[in-house]
C-alpha cells in the first residue's frame, strides 16, 4: 500500500484566475487528491433543469492537467432554494415537530421521494459529464449522512413510508402488535395506517416502535444512497465513497458502505475531544491540542470494516475549527502524527480539510492550508514535511489484526431507547473497551455484529450487543480463539423484548442473569483483583468457572473454556489486568504502554505515537511530544 495525500477544494469560492497557481501549489506540497463540487448545486443547477458546466469543465480541466485526480462531489447535501418551491414538504422535521429551514445545508428528508429523485439526477447529469474523464478519480456521494443531527425526521413523508416499511415488514397489523407487545398500555393498532411516529407521546413510547423507527431512519439513507450509487454507477466506473463522521451512529453505516467502494471519514480531533467523546475535564485539559489519543484509531478501525478494508479519512484537520465549544490550534507536530496514524491504520488516503480559509459565510474560522490571503498556514510545512517521509517510507505491508471488537449500530439504538441507567450506551462501552485493549499495546480490528468468520482471531471482545444473533452464536461456538461476551449482550431479542430462556443464554456456559443495577456516576464496586466495576452490574446465577469477583464475591467473569461472559463494565484498573489476562490466555502479546502512546503493527512495519505534549520514555527511548516512531520489521 502506497498511501497519498489530497485537500478538499471549492473553485467555486475563489476567482477563476487563481485556480491554475493553487493546483500549481497543492501539487508541489506533494497533494494529489482534490475533492471538490459537494456543495456546488446552486452553480450547477441555478434554476431547475438548466445546468452550467463550463466553470466546472474548465476546474476539473486545470486541476486535472496539473496532475491531481479528482474526486467529484455529488450536491445533495445542499439542495438550493428553488427546491424548496418545487417540494415545499421535502425539509426535515424534528422531534419537536419543528421543521428545519432552509439557509445553511441538509435540510432534506431522507423519507422525501421528490427530493430523492431530483438528487439521483443531479448524481446522474454529474456523472454522464464526468463520469469517464480521466482526471475524474472518485466520486464522493453527498456529504456526511447525518450531520447536524439530520437522520432520524417526523416529517409527514417520513410518516407515510414508516407504514409502508412496517406494513412490509409485519404484513399484519395484528404480527406488528404482538410484536411490539401493544397490548401494554391498549396500544393496539387496528391499521399500519393508525402509527404514528414515534415523537411527542406523553411518556416513553413503546421502545419496540422507537426501535423499530430508528430501523427505518437507518434504512432510508440506505435507499437514498443506493438511489445516488446506481444513478452515477450508470454511467461511471470510478470507485463511490462516502465521507462518514465520528460518532454519528444514527444510520447502520456497515449496510451503507455496502453499497459503496471506499469509506472515508472526516476527522476532527481537537473539536470530538469537546463536544463527542464524554472525556473529564482533566482529559480534556491533558489532551487539549492534541485530540483523544483513541478515538481517532477506533474510528480508522471501524471505517476500515466499513470500507471493507479500503478506507480515506477525506477531511483532515489542518489548524483551529470553528464550530466546537472552544477551538485550539494543534500541538505542532500533531497534524503529522494524525496523518501518520491513518496510515498506519490502513488509510489509502488522507486529504486536508480545507485547502484556503474561507474569509466569508459560516466556516470564517476554519484553517485551512492557506490562510484567506493565500500565504501558507502554522501546519503548511507540517504537511511538506509528512508527504516526504510518507515517500521515503515506501510500501506498507497490510494485514490484519489478532484482536477484535465488535460494533453494532442498532445496539446504540436499542441502549438510546431504554438505557436502564443513563450511561449506558453502546458506543461508549465499545470505545472503553477499545481503549483498554489499546493501552495493553494491541493492534485491533472492528468487526460487524453480522460478521460471516471470525477466522484467525486470537481474542474477540461482543460487548453490549443487544441481539445476539443465532448465527453469530454459532460463529463463537465454533470458533477456537478467546470470545470475551457481555455485558448486556443478548439481552433482547430482534423485536427488543427478554428473551426466554434469560440472557445471556449462552449454550457452552451455564450463567443466566438474575437481575441487573446501574449506578450513577462516582458510584463504584470494588473488584478482588483491584479496580472497580461501574455504570451496570448482573446479579449472574451460575455454576460456570468464576474467573474475576467483585469483593463482595459475586462473580463478574465466568467462563467454560475458550468462551467468557462479562456481567459488568470494568474500570480502567480493572479493565487492564482482566484483559491483560485474557490477552494473555488466547497467545496474543501485551505490552503495556505510558498513558498518552499508543501504537498499531502492519504486517511491514510499528508504528508508535506519543499523544502526550511532553517526551515519553519508552523501550529506553525519549520519544517527543506529538512524536511518531516507525519501526520496519
Ligand atoms: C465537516 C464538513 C465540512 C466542513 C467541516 C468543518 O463536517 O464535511 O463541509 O463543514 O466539517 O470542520
Amino acid at each position: 500500500m502506497k498511501p497519498v495525500l489530497g485537500t478538499c477544494y471549492y473553485p467555486e469560492h475563489w476567482p477563476e484566475e487563481t485556480w491554475q497557481e493553487d493546483a500549481q501549489r497543492m501539487v508541489s506540497l506533494g497533494l494529489s487528491l482534490v475533492r471538490i463540487g459537494e456543495f456546488a448545486w446552486s452553480r450547477l443547477e441555478p434554476t431547475p433543469g438548466t445546468y452550467q458546466w463550463g466553470w466546472l469543465d474548465r476546474a476539473i480541466d486545470t486541476l486535472g492537467r496539473c496532475g491531481l485526480s479528482v474526486v467529484l462531489g455529488t450536491p445533495s447535501a445542499t439542495p438550493p432554494r428553488w427546491m424548496l418551491e418545487r417540494y415545499p414538504d421535502m425539509l426535515a422535521v424534528d422531534e419537536n415537530n419543528n421543521t428545519r429551514k432552509f439557509g445553511s445545508r441538509r435540510h432534506y428528508c431522507f423519507s422525501h421521494p421528490g427530493f430523492r429523485v431530483e438528487a439521483a439526477k443531479i448524481a446522474s447529469v454529474m456523472a454522464e459529464r464526468y463520469g469517464n474523464s480521466p482526471h475524474v478519480h472518485s466520486w464522493q456521494l453527498d456529504n456526511e449522512y447525518g450531520c447536524h443531527d439530520t437522520i432520524v425526521s417526523y416529517s409527514e413523508p417520513a410518516r407515510q413510508a414508516f407504514r409502508d416499511w412496517l406494513s412490509v415488514k409485519y404484513v399484519s397489523i395484528d404480527a406488528l402488535n404482538e410484536a411490539w407487545g401493544n397490548v401494554f398500555w391498549s396500544m393496539e393498532y387496528a391499521s399500519f395506517g393508525d402509527v404514528d411516529l414515534p415523537n411527542l407521546t406523553v411518556t416513553e413510547p413503546n421502545p419496540s416502535h422507537v426501535l423499530d423507527f430508528r430501523r427505518f431512519s437507518s434504512d432510508q439513507v440506505r435507499v437514498f444512497n443506493k438511489a445516488l450509487a446506481d444513478a452515477v454507477r450508470q454511467h461511471s466506473a470510478k470507485p463511490l465513497i462516502h465521507n462518514y463522521m465520528g460518532r454519528v451512529t444514527e444510520f447502520d453505516h456497515y449496510k451503507v458502505g455496502d453499497d459503496l467502494d471506499i469509506a472515508s471519514w472526516d476527522s476532527y480531533p481537537l473539536g470530538f475531544l469537546v463536544d463527542r467523546c464524554g472525556a473529564s475535564p482533566e482529559w480534556q485539559k491533558r489532551f487539549e491540542r492534541q485530540g483523544d489519543p483513541d478515538l481517532q484509531a477506533l474510528h480508522h478501525d471501524l471505517y476500515r470494516q466499513v470500507g471493507r478494508g479500503r478506507w480515506w479519512v477525506m477531511e483532515q484537520q489542518p489548524g483551529p475549527v470553528n464550530w466546537a465549544p472552544f477551538n485550539p490550534a494543534p500541538l505542532p507536530g500533531m497534524v503529522r502524527l494524525w496523518t501518520w496514524e491513518a496510515i498506519a491504520h490502513q488509510a489509502e488516503a488522507v486529504c486536508y480539510f480545507r485547502w484556503r480559509q474561507a474569509p466569508f459565510a459560516q466556516e470564517q474560522m476554519h484553517a485551512g492550508l492557506l490562510r484567506p490571503d493565500s500565504k501558507e498556514s502554522a501546519t503548511y510545512s507540517e504537511i511538506e514535511q509528512t508527504h516526504r517521509e510518507i515517500t521515503e517510507l515506501g510500501d506498507i505491508q497490510v494485514g490484519r489484526a489478532d484482536v477484535a471488537l465488535v460494533f453494532d449500530y442498532e445496539s446504540c439504538w436499542a441502549w438510546e431507547t431504554q438505557p436502564q441507567g443513563q450511561d449506558f450506551d453502546a458506543f461508549t462501552i465499545v470505545f472503553e473497551f477499545y481503549r483498554g485493549l489499546r493501552r495493553l499495546g494491541l493492534t485491533l480490528d472492528i468487526l460487524r455484529p453480522d460478521a460471516t468468520s471470525l477466522e484467525g482471531y486470537k481474542l474477540v471482545f461482543v460487548p453490549g450487543l443487544f441481539d445476539l444473533t443465532t448465527d453469530l452464536r454459532l460463529l463463537i461456538s465454533n470458533h477456537d480463539g478467546v470470545v470475551v461476551v457481555g455485558p448486556r449482550s443478548g439481552s433482547r431479542n430482534e423485536n427488543f423484548r427478554i428473551p426466554n430462556p434469560l440472557p445471556p443464554a449462552i449454550k457452552e456456559l451455564d450463567c443466566e442473569i438474575d437481575y441487573v443495577e446501574t449506578f450513577p456516576k462516582g458510584s463504584a464496586r470494588e473488584v478482588q483483583g483491584g479496580g472497580a466495576i461501574h455504570t451496570w452490574f448482573e446479579s449472574l446465577k451460575t455454576s460456570a468457572k468464576v474467573v474475576e469477583r467483585l469483593a463482595d464475591n459475586s462473580p463478574i467473569l465466568v467462563a467454560n473454556a475458550n468462551v467468557y461472559y462479562l456481567g459488568a463494565w470494568p474500570d480502567e484498573q480493572a479493565m487492564a489486568s482482566m484483559f491483560e489476562k485474557l490477552a494473555v490466555s488466547a497467545g496474543v502479546n501485551v505490552e503495556r504502554l505510558p498513558e498518552g502512546l499508543r501504537k498499531r503493527e502492519t504486517l511491514s512495519h510499528e508504528f508508535i505515537f506519543n499523544h502526550n505534549a511532553h517526551a515519553v520514555e519508552f523501550r529506553g527511548e525519549q520519544i517527543e511530544a506529538a512524536g511518531v516512531r516507525i519501526h520496519k520489521k
